[in-house]
C-alpha cells in the first residue's frame, strides 16, 4: 500500500486479522500510519466527534475515532483486544489495573502523530484529548465493538457499572455541540 486507500487498507486489515490476529493488524495500520496525510485525506479532516465506523463484522471492528478538543471518555473496557493508531493530534491514555471493588491507575500511554498503541482483551483505559483540536485515530478492535457489552467506571468512586451506550452517544453529541459552539 503507498498512498491510502480505504477499501485497500480494510481488505489489508481484515486477512491481517484472520491470519495474525492483534499483531498483524498492528503491523498494517503501523504501516498506513507512515503517510498520516493521505489518512486524512481518505477520511477527511477530523470534524465530526463519534466512533464513525468504518468496518464492523463479528470478529472485527474499524473505527474513525474522532475526539473533540481537551474531551475526557471514562475508564472503560472493550471485552477484546484493541489496537490504537493516531492520525492527527493526540491521546492521552490512562491504563487502570482491578483491585478487589475498584481500580487503580497502572500505566500510561502518550500517544502523538503516527504512534500505535495495542491494549489486550481484559485493558481498562481512560482517554483524554490534550490538544485544543480534533484528534483524529484509528480503533481497531478483535469483534464486534457496538454488539458487545461493556464496563465503565465512576470517575467520583472508581466502582465499575455496565457501560450506558445512550449515555455514551448524549457524551459525544454534547462535545459536538460545544466544538460547533466554540468553532462559531
Ligand atoms: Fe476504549
Amino acid at each position: 500500500m503507498s498512498r491510502f486507500d480505504l477499501d485497500e487498507f480494510i481488505g489489508e486489515v481484515r486477512s491481517a486479522n484472520s491470519e495474525a490476529g492483534q499483531s498483524g493488524v498492528m503491523a498494517v495500520l503501523q504501516r498506513a500510519l507512515t503517510d498520516n496525510d493521505s489518512i486524512i485525506e481518505a477520511l477527511g479532516e477530523p470534524s465530526e466527534v463519534g466512533p464513525l465506523p468504518i468496518y464492523q463484522s463479528s470478529n472485527l471492528t474499524i473505527l474513525n475515532v474522532v475526539w473533540s478538543p481537551l474531551m475526557v471518555l471514562l475508564p472503560h473496557d472493550h471485552k477484546m483486544w484493541a489496537t490504537i493508531g493516531i492520525y492527527t493530534g493526540r491521546e492521552d491514555n490512562i491504563i487502570w489495573k482491578r483491585q478487589s471493588e475498584t481500580i487503580k491507575a497502572a500505566g500510561a500511554a502518550s500517544l502523538s502523530e503516527g504512534d500505535t498503541f495495542s491494549l489486550p482483551e481484559d485493558a481498562i483505559h481512560s482517554v483524554v484529548n490534550p490538544v485544543k483540536r480534533m484528534t483524529g485515530a484509528i480503533h481497531i478492535y478483535g469483534g464486534d465493538f457496538f454488539a458487545t457489552q461493556k464496563s465503565e467506571w465512576d470517575p467520583e468512586d472508581l466502582t465499575e457499572r455496565p457501560m450506558d451506550f445512550e449515555e455514551k452517544k448524549r457524551q459525544f453529541r454534547q462535545a459536538q455541540d460545544r466544538f460547533d459552539t466554540d468553532s462559531r
